[in-house]
């Protein structure tokens, strides 16, 4: 049920050094994302037309009719996407690929915590997702780590939602100095007689990482895979990871229409 829509520009702001979030008026995929879903975004310039950009939502508003996306201006791409001004349209397909498990589909939902955890621009699928929890009554908690807390865009947006945040710096300026891994034993604390669920985007060390202690501490755990995508659409096979069925020697899986997110059991590294 993915659609090609033009959506016109809504707001377009830098959100902290290199980050940028984008407001775009599209209805008719507005009304059909899910938190962890995607929409691959092109924008042309004269006669250079360029691969089209996998951006996760940052913010969806079926009211509205509009959704929002959390990008860092990184490659030639994003960087003519951090040019559009309001009022500019932009190509979008989507939505596509399989989100995260929302708290309906969890089983004994009352008694879990969710717990986010994200590394640096891997936060943006994360909070559409904090919000459908916070809704639930459960917000939860986030842990965030980044290189520095001037390049850790929306954590106001977390707190705004009532989740309790924990930050890890590389260079020691907001938090626990190192990893986000260096904060998962506040989980074990926080939780109490719930159980946690782990929710977790950022750079693949940290997934794999993340993945293997909750393995260890017994904690479910979904991750989505950040791939470089071509079609987006599952032909190219440019995305694919080592994917794993209970009970199934391993196989190849699509990112981009199997996932992104996975069940933790499910991804090999
Ligand atoms: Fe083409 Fe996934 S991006 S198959």
């Amino acid at each position: 049920q993915a659609c090609k829509v033009e959506a016109a520009v809504l707001r377009h702001e830098a959100v902290c050094p290199g980050f940028y979030c984008l407001e775009l008026d599209a209805p008719l995929i507005a009304t059909k994302a899910q938190p962890g879903q995607f929409v691959q975004v092109r924008v042309s310039r004269g006669l250079d037309p360029l691969l089209p950009r996998p951006i996760s939502f940052f913010g969806i508003d079926a009211a509205a009719g509009t959704v929002r996306l959390l990008y860092a201006a990184i490659g030639k791409g994003t960087q003519l996407l951090a040019e559009l001004a309001v009022g500019e349209k932009v190509t979008l397909w989507g939505p596509l690929g399989q989100g995260w498990a929302l708290p309906e589909a969890i089983t004994a939902a009352g008694e879990v915590m969710p717990v986010f955890v994200a590394g640096g621009i891997g936060i943006a699928p994360l909070l559409p997702l904090a919000a459908a929890w916070a809704k639930a009554g459960q917000p939860g908690m986030l842990l965030y780590g980044g290189r520095s807390q001037s390049l850790m865009p929306a954590i106001g947006d977390f707190e705004a939602l009532g989740v309790k945040v924990a930050l890890a710096t590389e260079d020691g300026s907001a938090g626990h100095q190192g990893y986000v891994t260096g904060l998962l034993d506040q989980v074990a604390q926080a939780s109490g007689e719930q159980t946690p669920l782990l929710y977790v985007c950022g750079p693949h060390p940290m997934l794999n990482a993340v993945q293997q202690a909750a393995a260890a501490r017994n904690w479910r755990c979904q991750v989505s895979m950040e791939e470089r995508m071509c079609c987006g659409l599952g032909a190219c096979l440019s995305c694919v990871c080592k994917h794993q069925a209970e009970g199934a020697p391993w196989t190849y899986a699509k990112v981009c229409t199997d996932g992104p997110v996975f069940w933790r059991e499910e991804v090999i590294w």
